[in-house]
C-alpha cells in the first residue's frame, strides 16, 4: 500500500467534488469459475484500491460527507479461516493502514444505510459491474440490480473520475515499473516469434513473466498471427514465414496499475517490403500521435491526426487515393483503421471505464461521434497534464470488411479496392505505447521497448 495519509489525501479531495450524504464503495468479493471453492483470482475494485487501498474480499467503505467520518466495514478471520489461509491482519489493522479509525462488522453495514435512508440521506454510489457485487448493493439499497446503473450517483462518477484521471508520482511510478516488465515480455516474445512455434508456447511464456514479477496480466494476453481480428485470444495457429505476429499485453503491479503494450513482429525476424511498408506507415501513426500530444489537445483531433498519417501513407502506396483530408472527414480509413487511437491507464487497463465511457472520455465540448470507427475512440476529450493515456494506431485487412465495403462500392473514391484484393492476407498491425502529458508535451514512459524496424530485427536476432 502507499502511506496511509495519500489514502486519507484522495477521500478529502472526493469530499470536496462531492455535497451531502454517504459514499458507499463496496470492495469486490471472491469470484467462482466452476464450484464455489475454486475462485478466480481475487482482483480488488479498482475505485475501492483508490480511496482505501485494501486488497482483501468482503470489504465496504463509506465515507460520511457531513459527519466527516471515514468507515471499513469487514470481518476478522476466526480460527477455522486461519487454518486455510493463515493468521490475516485484523480489519482495525487494515483500516489503520487506509488511515481509518472506524470499523465495524459486515453485517453492520446494512442498518447504517437502512438509517440513513430513513433520514432521507443520499447514498452515493458506483454503478457495480460485478454480479455479486450487483447482488450486494441490490440488497443493502432495495434498488432492483437492474435500476443500479440509473442510481448511480453521477455527482461521485463525475468527482472519482476527475481524481483517478490525474497520476501523482507514486502511482506513475508504479505504471513504468510495470511497463519495464512489459519490455520483458515484449521482447522475449519477439525472440520467440520463429517459424513452427505456436501462439500459446509465447503467451504462455509472457504470462509467466509477469507472474514471475508479481502479475497477473492487466488483461488477456493478446497474441496472434491474425492480428486483423483486434483482440485475439485464440492462441492455437503455428507461427510461418510471412505473417506478422501482433502481441498485445501488458501486467499489474501489486498495488494494481496497468501497462498496455502492442508491438507486431515479422515471424522469422526480418520485414519483407510488403510488410515494413505497412508497418511504417503505422509507426508514423504512432509517433505523429505520440509528437501532438499536450495538455488542452482534444484527443480526438490527435485520432484525426493519426488517421491522416495512415491515410497518407496508404495513398503512397496506392491502397488508397483522393484527398487526404476529404478521405479522413468521410471515414474512409476505418477500413483499415477501424478503433480508437487510445485509451486512459491506470487502476484499470481501459482506466475507468466501468464508471461509463461517455463520462470519462467526453463532455459538453467534445462529444461522441455515432459514426463507424469514430464511434469507437473511448477518449475524446481535451488532455491534462498527468493523464496517463496509450496511443495504439494500427492497420488491419480484415476480409470480411473489406468484401462489405467493396459490395457496397463504398468510398470508392478513396479506396483503390483491385489493390486492396491483394492484402487479405497480410493480417494487421499495432503499435501501443503508454504516454505520460506533460506541462509542454508527452513522455512515453517505461524502458523504450524496441519498435523501428531496425530495432525490432536487431532484437529478434540477438
Ligand atoms: N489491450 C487492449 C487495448 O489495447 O485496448
Ligand atoms: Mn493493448
Ligand atoms: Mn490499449
Amino acid at each position: 500500500m502507499f502511506p496511509s495519509t495519500i489514502y486519507s489525501d484522495r477521500r478529502a479531495r472526493l469530499r470536496k467534488e462531492l455535497n451531502t450524504g454517504l459514499v458507499l464503495l463496496l470492495g469486490n468479493q471472491e469470484s467462482p469459475f466452476n464450484y464455489p471453492g475454486n475462485t478466480y483470482s481475487f482482483r480488488q475494485d479498482s475505485s475501492f484500491l483508490y480511496f482505501f487501498g485494501l486488497d482483501h474480499p468482503d470489504l465496504a467503505g463509506v465515507i460520511d460527507l457531513d459527519t466527516g467520518t471515514d468507515h471499513i466495514f469487514g470481518n476478522d478471520v476466526d480460527i477455522d479461516d486461519i487454518i486455510w489461509m493463515g493468521k490475516q491482519p485484523t480489519i482495525w489493522d487494515q483500516a489503520k493502514n487506509a488511515g481509518v479509525e472506524n470499523t465495524a462488522p459486515l453485517n453492520a453495514l446494512s442498518a447504517v444505510l437502512k438509517d440513513a435512508m430513513d433520514k432521507g440521506r443520499t447514498i452515493h454510489f458506483l454503478p457495480p459491474y460485478r454480479g455479486e457485487t450487483k447482488l450486494w448493493l441490490s440488497d443493502l439499497l432495495g434498488i432492483p440490480h437492474g435500476g443500479l446503473k440509473i442510481e448511480a450517483s453521477e455527482e461521485l462518477i463525475r468527482g472519482v473520475i476527475k481524481l483517478r484521471m490525474e497520476k501523482d508520482d507514486r502511482e506513475i511510478a508504479e505504471i513504468e515499473k510495470m511497463i519495464d516488465v512489459a519490455y520483458i515480455m515484449h521482447t522475449t516474445a519477439m525472440k520467440m516469434a520463429k517459424p513452427g512455434i505456436v501462439e500459446q508456447e509465447i503467451a504462455g511464456t509472457i504470462e509467466g513473466i509477469a507472474l514471475a514479477h508479481g502479475g497477473p496480466v492487466s488483461f488477456p494476453v493478446i497474441l496472434s498471427i491474425n492480428g486483423q481480428t483486434l483482440h485475439n485470444h485464440y492462441h492455437g495457429n503455428t507461427l510461418a514465414e510471412g505473417r506478422m505476429l501482433v502481441i498485445d499485453a501488458g501486467c499489474e503491479s501489486g498495488l494494481h496499475y496497468a501497462s498496455d503494450i502492442t508491438r507486431t513482429v515479422p515471424v522469422g525476424g526480418k520485414f519483407s517490403q510488403r510488410q515494413r511498408e505497412i508497418y511504417e506507415i503505422v509507426l508514423n501513426a504512432n509517433m505523429a500521435g505520440i509528437a501532438a500530444v499536450k495538455p488542452g489537445v482534444p484527443f480526438k483531433e490527435i485520432h484525426l491526426l493519426a488517421a491522416t498519417e495512415i491515410v497518407k501513407g496508404m495513398k503512397a502506396l496506392g491502397i488508397m487515393k483522393g484527398d487526404v483530408n476529404e478521405a479522413v472527414n468521410k471515414g474512409a480509413h476505418t477500413l483499415f483503421f477501424p478503433h480508437g487511437l487510445g485509451h486512459p491507464m491506470g487502476l484499470d487497463v481501459h482506466d475507468l471505464e466501468g464508471l461509463g465511457e461517455n463520462f470519462v472520455g467526453y463532455d459538453g465540448e467534445v462529444t461522441r461521434s455515432k459514426e463507424f470507427g469514430l464511434a469507437f475512440l473511448r477518449f475524446g476529450r481535451k488532455l491534462k497534464k498527468n493523464f496517463v493515456m496509450t496511443i495504439e494506431p494500427g492497420i488491419y485487412f480484415i476480409p470480411e470488411l473489406i468484401d462489405i465495403w467493396k459490395s457496397e462500392n463504398k468510398l470508392a473514391d478513396f479506396i483503390n479496392y483491385e489493390k486492396v484484393e491483394t492484402y487479405k492476407d497480410f493480417g494487421g498491425i499495432r503499435i501501443e505505447d503508454d504516454i505520460l502529458v506533460t506541462d509542454t508535451g508527452a513522455r512515453v514512459l517505461g524502458k523504450p521497448i524496441p519498435k523501428t524496424v531496425a530495432d525490432i530485427e536487431a532484437m529478434m536476432s540477438s
